[in-house]
């Protein structure tokens, strides 16, 4: 069993097999997903909306962040461990960003992300400590409030943009980056112009990896969203277990 490192994901880049990063917030799914052998583990902050309850990420804290960090950890071997930087744990100082990513590194993440490209300040600091950042640009959750729940980058300001986003947060030291919700052929332009591995998500094929939240992938919820296609219905085999047990 060969260990998925940050230098390995950067090596995906050049060869022709695609990355494969799904996400994970407690013990038995992790276990399940780095048996099926994915790249990387992603703690992500949809840990929000997924697991907990919540209208969105955005009240998601760095408390909830390390016990679901600390319980993927323990069950994951071969992935590579990224976690994601809460709403708030990064935005108010470069300080206050290092210190919440070592807090992760602790609970067991090999690397963090950040979304958006608006914090490379912070982002530099926390690679410079020797701790991988993955970046992530187009729709970001946490600026949902800002720039609303839709595809990024339709226009040719915006698009421009986000290439020289992408840009700066290769320049910054970013080990790989998501790009979510935009066109194909903007994903697919940012993917030609940088030397780290992009990472798509409702972002179209021609990108160097893909990205889903484990929850859509296994159909857990009754609408996931129009990009994800279910390769399981598990919503509807545990609503049956479950009658069973309640009416056998
Ligand atoms: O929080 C998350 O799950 C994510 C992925 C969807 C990329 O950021």
């Amino acid at each position: 069993m060969e260990k998925v490192t940050v230098n390995k994901i950067r090596e995906l880049k050049a060869g022709s097999l695609k990355i494969k990063m799904l996400t994970a917030y407690d013990h038995p799914f992790a276990k399940i997903l780095d048996e099926a052998r994915v790249d990387i583990v992603l703690i992500g902050d949809s840990l929000g909306n997924v697991a907990l309850g919540y209208r969105d990420t955005l009240p998601v804290t760095m408390q909830e962040m390390i016990i679901h960090t600390r319980a993927v950890a323990r069950a994951v071997n071969r992935a590579l461990i990224v976690a994601d930087m809460p709403f708030g744990s990064f935005q108010e100082s470069e300080q206050k960003a290092l210190s919440n990513a070592i807090r992760l590194i602790k609970a067991g993440a090999e690397a963090v992300k950040i979304e958006g490209a608006e914090y490379i300040p912070a982002i530099k600091k926390t690679i410079k400590a020797g701790i991988p950042v993955m970046g992530h640009i187009g729709f970001t959750p946490q600026a949902a409030n800002l720039i609303g729940y839709r595809i990024q980058g339709k226009d040719k300001l915006s698009a421009h943009k986000l290439i020289n986003d992408a840009k700066a947060l290769q320049s910054a030291g970013c080990f790989a980056l998501v790009l979510e919700m935009m066109p194909e052929v903007l994903a697919a332009k940012i993917t030609r112009a940088l030397k780290i591995p992009t990472i798509g998500i409702g972002a179209g094929k021609k990108v160097d990896g893909q990205v889903l939240v484990t929850n859509d992938l296994l159909g857990l919820y009754e609408n996931p969203p129009s990009f994800v296609q279910p390769k399981a219905k598990l919503r509807s085999i545990a609503l049956q277990a479950v009658k069973e047990f309640v009416r056998p």
